[in-house]
């Protein structure tokens, strides 16, 4: 098996082609344990994770959760809501506290762009980012690649449309890193105040003047949720208006490939960036995607611990 060198996973702009295939190698690996009926591998006891989420979230944090559980690591929760952040604690602090209780990877969620590198720097255990701003996030990028890879066998020579706020998404991010490097070829389009300027240094994508024009023979519509959240101001007039130019329906899918992967990170806002026809139809990978979070993040975390495992004991 080829060698993962990295003690952390802070961004696919970090991984080279061959990491990012080993970590998706490895995640198949890792869904032959889900499909058992014990779902439990002594892999990693006796580590400790400390997943460390500053923003909300339902699947990153319940997929690494039951990812190093799965693997047998022990794994520790900490929502910054129930957590002495709200007492004024820096994260610098929080993360010097909680490397003094020795856990071998920090899991972390921050609503600040790059607040996995200044981590990196302080602390000696792993860290795997689990979303930091509108930087990354890998873990979603590579579970996204692992669902095309599943339904197209390949990456390689894809047509992928990823449509919405791509000003705002650490997905789109992660997702252009991780595909541009095997191969894939990505289509922006979204409201032009949702675009970023320097879209095009995003990585070798296209950024397209309509929905349609991104459509067009895509192999894969990659739908994403206005980040509301990030945007400081209103970019866009309201729902419906958004809906009506940048939302996926039944009549707009058409343009891609017949029977096009529709994906989308979640969580959903129905009816605004997709129809439920489209969330819920027979093209939807929605819940592959979740699926398949399970075994990406198993593979992550085994990977940055690998180095101390024997080799055979997945
Ligand atoms: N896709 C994603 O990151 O979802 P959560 O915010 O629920 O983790």
């Amino acid at each position: 098996m080829a060698e993962f060198k990295h003690k952390h996973i802070i961004a696919l702009r970090d991984l080279s082609k061959e990491d990012i295939e080993l970590l998706l190698s490895t995640a198949e690996s890792m869904r032959e344990i889900n499909s058992r009926e014990i779902k439990k591998v002594p892999t990693l006891r006796g580590k400790t994770i400390i997943n460390l989420f500053y923003e909300s979230s339902t699947r990153t944090r319940t997929s690494f959760e039951i990812a190093g559980k799965r693997l047998s690591a022990d794994t520790v929760n900490i929502a910054s809501s129930s957590s002495s952040a709200t007492k004024g604690e820096t994260l610098s602090d929080t993360a010097l506290n909680l490397l003094a209780m020795k856990p071998d990877i920090i899991v972390m969620r921050h609503a600040v762009s790059g607040a996995h590198y200044f981590l990196a720097g302080k602390v000696n255990c792993s860290i795997i980012n689990a979303g930091d701003g509108a930087h990354e996030h890998p873990s979603q990028g590579l579970l996204d690649m692992l669902t095309m890879k599943d339904r197209y066998g390949r990456l390689d020579g894809l047509k992928v449309a990823i449509v919405g706020d791509i000003t705002h998404s650490r997905v789109a991010r992660s997702n252009i890193q991780g595909l541009t490097k095997l191969g894939s070829s990505v289509f922006l389009a979204g409201p032009p105040t949702m675009i970023p300027p320097e879209a095009e240094k995003l990585g070798n994508v296209t950024v397209c003047s309509s929905m349609n024009e991104a459509l067009e023979d895509a192999d894969v519509v990659m739908m994403l949720r206005i980040q509301q959240e990030r945007q400081g101001k209103t970019l866009m007039p309201n729902a419906r208006e958004y809906s009506r130019y940048f939302g996926l329906n039944p009549n707009n899918i058409k343009l891609a490939k017949p029977n096009a992967m529709v994906m989308h990170p979640g969580p959903i806002n129905r009816g605004v960036e997709m129809s439920s026809s489209m969330v819920d139809g027979n093209q939807s990978w929605v819940l592959k995607q979740v699926e398949n979070g399970v075994a990406v993040r198993m593979a992550m975390i085994y990977h940055v611990c690998g180095d101390e495992l024997a080799p055979g004991t997945i």
